[in-house]
């Protein structure tokens, strides 16, 4: 199968965790071929992380190739978009899951109250949105477009039911929150109306558009704070290569039915 025919997809945020796993899943898939765009803010943990996925998936027709994109550099956001544009000059999949959080890097007095919103909000809302404006024109390219977002588990009713996963704490000031997320789940409940908005602009174009809850699991976020890991484990958090199956399924169609909403896996969606 030639170049033409490959599903062009790009992912962002793609060296590690999640994004690094739907890289994999979708290269290792019998369902389609792929050309896989894995963008990396860094070049040098790009390499890494391509030299692995090269490594533990050595033989497919699938075909995967490194991209320089910061979700929060405009000129390096253009830089990829004219890339992809000169050489398949189309896109099939876009796929907004580069994210940050740095709540606990808060409580440790790493950055300022203020940088922990606005950096996680630039990140994870400006960023997803600066990209889609710009990939736009190549998605309408495709005969099968779609639009993917990462969601958090952020959302409003949930949060209003049970707020998650903070339990009650005792009167008096400051507040200790062991668990702290509240910057990065703010962002990502702004993500939940960019998807809403992106799925209405983008309707009489044919765009699919999803975001896409892929659980809670073990991964670089929050910088691999090893006391944020030890806690998501404790609650369960299950392996990255959950992340990258849900992607590739909503990439490979099987949730077509629930486009415009917030999926989860085994065929969940999440009300708001
Ligand atoms: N893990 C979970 O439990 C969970 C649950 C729900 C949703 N999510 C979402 O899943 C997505 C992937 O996160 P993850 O859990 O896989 O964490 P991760 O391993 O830390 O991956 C995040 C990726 O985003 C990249 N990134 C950060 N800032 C960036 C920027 N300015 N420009 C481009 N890329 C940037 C990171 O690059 P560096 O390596 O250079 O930092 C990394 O490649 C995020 O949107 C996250 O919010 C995760």
């Amino acid at each position: 199968m030639g170049s033409a025919e490959k599903k062009i997809v790009l992912i962002t945020g793609a060296n590690s965790g999640i994004g690094y796993e739907a890289v994999k899943a979708l290269l290792e898939s019998n369902k389609a071929q792929y050309h896989v765009y894995l963008c990396s803010r860094d070049l040098e943990k790009g390499k890494k992380a391509l030299e692995q996925i090269r490594a533990e998936v050595p033989s497919v027709t699938s075909t995967v190739e490194l991209l320089q994109l910061d979700v929060t550099d405009d000129d390096s956001i253009k830089k990829a978009y004219e890339h992809v544009q000169s050489t398949q000059g189309r896109l099939d999949a876009l796929i907004n899951n580069a994210g940050a959080h740095y709540d606990f890097a808060w409580v440790d007095g790493k950055v300022s109250l203020r940088d922990c919103f606005n950096k996680a909000y630039d990140i994870n809302v400006t960023g997803a949105h600066i990209v889609t404006y710009t990939f736009i024109p190549l998605l309408l390219k495709s005969s099968d477009p779609r639009l993917l977002f990462v969601a958090g588990l952020s959302m409003l009713t949930q949060a209003a039911e049970q707020f998650f996963p903070t339990p009650s704490l005792p009167a008096g000031w400051p507040k200790r929150v062991d668990f702290e997320t509240i910057g990065y789940r703010c962002s990502k409940t702004a993500l939940s109306i960019l998807m809403l908005d992106w799925n209405h602009k983008l309707k009489a174009d044919g765009v699919k558009v999803w975001s896409v809850f892929p659980g809670m699991l073990l991964t670089n976020l929050g910088g691999g704070d090893s006391k944020l890991l030890e806690m998501v484990k404790k609650m369960g958090a299950g392996p990255a290569s959950e992340g990258g199956a849900i992607l590739k399924s909503v990439v490979e169609g099987e949730r077509d039915a629930d486009a415009g909403k917030i999926v989860s896996k085994d065929g969940g969606i999440i009300a708001w």
